[in-house]
């Protein structure tokens, strides 16, 4: 992984609004491209209505004009692995292949493990299972 990828998964923590987990997350994708989009975690006081890191980074994503994803690095401030949940491994996959590398990291901010896609979301449904 490069370090650019990391750098943006970072600087996307500090932005998190996460004041009533205090759990602060920050993801970064890389597009077809070669571009970055990152995001943070947004909480809200209506809990469910708050957005995930990784969501609010593919939505970047798509609003720049692709839809492709690459490469994703998920960081945040827990002791064990920041995995994305399952609603975000979903989401991925709509935009990434099997084969994509997930760069998971925890709360000193350096990424410790790497998982494929598939790995995380086996036999995932998604826009091939349509007619
Ligand atoms: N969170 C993410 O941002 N990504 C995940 O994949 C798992 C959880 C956020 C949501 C919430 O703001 C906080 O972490 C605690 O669940």
């Amino acid at each position: 992984m490069s370090d650019d990828l990391l750098v943006a998964a970072r600087l996307a923590l500090t932005r998190a609004y996460a004041p009533y987990s205090r759990h602060r997350v920050g993801a970064a994708v890389r597009g077809l491209s070669g571009a970055i989009y990152a995001g943070c975690n947004i909480e809200n006081a209506a809990y469910p209505e708050g957005i995930c890191a990784e969501a609010v980074a593919i939505a970047t994503m798509i609003m720049a004009g692709e839809t492709r994803l690459v490469e994703v690095v998920v960081i945040g401030e827990t002791d064990g692995l920041c995995t994305p949940c399952g609603g975000c491994r979903q989401k991925l996959h709509e935009f990434g292949r099997a084969d994509v590398r997930i760069h998971v990291g925890g709360p000193e901010g350096t990424t410790s493990r790497t998982f494929s896609l598939d790995e995380l979301l086996p036999h995932a449904f998604g826009p091939d299972n349509l007619p």
